[in-house]
């Protein structure tokens, strides 16, 4: 989604805003600008498109300016173009905005019988329109922005720069995230904290209500009342945009071979099952029944997470859509219910709504979070950190893995506090699962020349049963996103009701096996498949490849391991395919069209 970056220095800092747009490439966005201050007035460069876009355009009448901010924007309201892009002006103000104003037409209206002339088709510009007014009725800049952030309903953050006073950065928060820092150079501000990095050390994380004042002495944060307040801060990775130092052709690549380092970080976090319930508020012995929430990928791992809830802990468990709970008609919540939302982000707006609605009717919510200091992880009642490090690759993968094996450990942990047996057996195999995805990973050559041969398809099939039934989804959606090649996951024992229709020798068929007790289902449903001319690339350990290897193709091979961790382990060949395959195709694999890495709208 759209992402904000802004910078006050002693030298120019057009290359710095450059810079940080740059690192907010991977959120999605289709246009991008820059405003700075230079001689007492506001200079703006736009351009569509990528940021190297807008660099040409800044190389071609570079703004001298020391203050500055920069904006990439993800079109909700207008299409992508220089008009609608932002930093948008009014009379000797600019501001980027991040999120939705939902009351904007009322504001328009009433801001045009005013006398504001608009220029874009765009929600955010009444933004500066209102600062403007209040301004030019002797509001200070510091409360005209208190003003503004009051007026608007929706969820934002703002960034403003001002002719009144050419040396403060001035920003907002209302919902969508912005982090501040200062180092050495001056002040900064970034709607991710991460893009912070090599200008400041700690990123300090606006609450709603929230106001920054920046200048080259350093920061000041105020609430909604307007007092001085001190709020939570981060420490800000140096490396995480050192691209120079990345071995790997894409940030996807690298994230999927971090993969094994990740599982390790966990499992030495939480060295028991117990270290997860230390960060929760909940007695599992008292919850009677789990709802899972989550959006993408991390609802495939909420899916994949249901089961081992009900295996496991012997607790009922159902998962959902958030974007579709958010709005359903409930039933009376039961005693003991718990709620735990996933996201990689912490800001995704849906699982955000879905959560409100959580806790508006009672059911505290624990959430399993990546971005520490995001909307999710501060407003749940118990998070557990998901410690993947920064993902910036759009597809989540690192992520993913990091949420299976982190619901792996909750899972464990609720089984244990509800008496259930066996536990510490699969605790002592979950310690087996970083060699058996570095495993996994060894197998790429074979994943290439996989990729190779299918990367023209133009649609592809998974399907998995029982717990490899999540791993096909979200095999389909990693291939769909990168690749732009049509992909469907089914339940296998689902084709015969309707897409075994689909089956033809031009459409690859990636059939996820496992041996255990599934296999001989799964082996029937392949064959079937086979017995339509279908074109199947085999998945899972050796075993279950031998027995079928009369009907593939080819085949993929991955450790074999228990219910817990096989489908953990089957998602890294899906994920290197996905890569391989965008690789092939000569697409952006970092940044694919239309999406984005943090989705803050509905
Ligand atoms: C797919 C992907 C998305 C996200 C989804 C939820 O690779 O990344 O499907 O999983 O947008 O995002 P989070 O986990 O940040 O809530």
């Amino acid at each position: 989604m759209c992402g904000i970056f802004a910078r006050i220095a002693n030298e120019p800092v057009a290359p710095a805003l450059i810079e940080g747009l740059r690192r907010l490439e991977y959120r999605g966005y289709d246009s991008a600008g820059i405003a700075t201050i230079e001689q007492g007035g506001i200079e703006r460069r736009c351009a569509v498109g990528k940021v190297d876009a807008l660099e040409a355009v800044v190389r071609s009448g570079p703004p001298a300016g020391t203050i500055g901010i920069a904006h990439t924007r993800w079109a909700t309201h207008g299409s992508p173009s220089e008009r609608n892009a932002h930093p948008h002006v009014a009379p000797g103000l600019a501001i980027a905005h991040n999120g939705i104003i939902e009351n904007h037409r009322e504001l328009r209206h009433a801001l045009s019988d005013r006398g504001a002339r608009f220029r874009s088709e765009t929600d955010s510009e009444v933004i500066p329109w209102l600062m403007h007014q209040h301004m030019a009725n002797g509001v200070s800049a510091k409360d005209a922005m208190h003003r503004v952030g009051e007026e608007l309903h929706g969820a934002f953050a703002i960034a403003a720069i001002s002719e009144n006073e050419p040396n403060v950065l001035r920003a907002y928060r209302r919902g969508s995230p912005l982090a501040v820092g200062f180092g050495e150079g001056g002040g900064v501000l970034a709607s991710d904290p991460q893009a912070l990095a090599g200008y400041a050390t700690e990123a300090m994380i606006l609450e709603d209500g929230d106001s920054a004042e920046i200048t080259r002495d350093g920061v000041t944060l105020f609430n909604r009342t307007g007092e001085r307040v001190q709020r939570q801060t981060l420490a800000v990775d140096p490396s995480v945009f050192a691209c120079e130092d990345n071995p790997y052709a894409h940030h996807m690549l690298r994230e999927i071979h971090e993969q094994p380092d990740v599982i390790a970080r966990i499992l030495g976090q939480y060295r028991v099952p117990a270290d997860v319930l230390a960060m929760v508020p909940v007695d599992f012995r008292r919850v009677s029944r789990i709802t899972l929430v989550a959006c993408g990928t991390s609802y495939y791992a909420a899916a994949l997470a249901r089961r081992w809830f009900q295996e496991f802990a012997r607790v009922p468990a159902e998962v959902a859509i958030a974007s579709e709970f958010r709005y359903e008609a409930f039933a009376p919540p039961l005693p003991g219910e718990l709620a735990i939302v996933i996201s990689q982000s912490g800001e995704t707006a849906d699982t955000i709504g879905a959560m409100e609605v959580m806790r508006a009717r009672g059911i505290p919510v624990i959430a399993l979070v990546n971005q520490i200091g995001s909307t999710i992880a501060r407003e749940a009642d118990g998070t557990i950190p998901l410690l993947a490090g920064p993902e910036i690759g759009v597809a989540s993968t690192k992520a993913f893995s990091a949420q299976l094996t982190v619901l792996a450990m909750l899972a464990l942990a609720a089984g244990q506090r509800r008496n259930q047996p066996g536990i510490g057996q699969f605790h002592a195999r979950l310690q087996k699962l970083g060699d058996m995805v570095t495993a996994a990973l060894h197998n790429e050559p074979a994943v290439i020349a996989v990729a190779e041969r299918i990367h023209n398809a133009h649609s592809m099939i998974y399907v998995g049963r029982g717990s490899l039934f999540p791993v096909a989804m979200e095999g389909a959606l990693k291939l769909k996103e990168i690749s732009y090649i049509h992909a469907e996951g089914f339940a296998a024992g689902e084709l015969k009701h309707g897409p075994i229709a689909l089956v033809d020798p031009q459409t690859p068929i990636i059939a996820l096996v496992a041996s255990g007790s599934l296999f001989e289902k799964s082996a029937s449903n392949i064959r079937e498949i086979a017995a339509r001319n279908g074109r199947i690339i085999l998945v899972g350990d050796r075993a279950a490849l031998l027995s079928l290897s009369d009907v593939s193709t080819h085949s993929l091979t991955v450790p074999q391991g228990c219910d817990l961790l096989q489908p953990i382990v089957s998602t890294v060949p899906l994920q290197l395919l996905a890569y391989h395959v965008a690789r092939l195709r000569g697409l952006d694999v970092d940044r694919p069209r239309n999406l984005a890495k943090s989705v803050t709208v509905e």
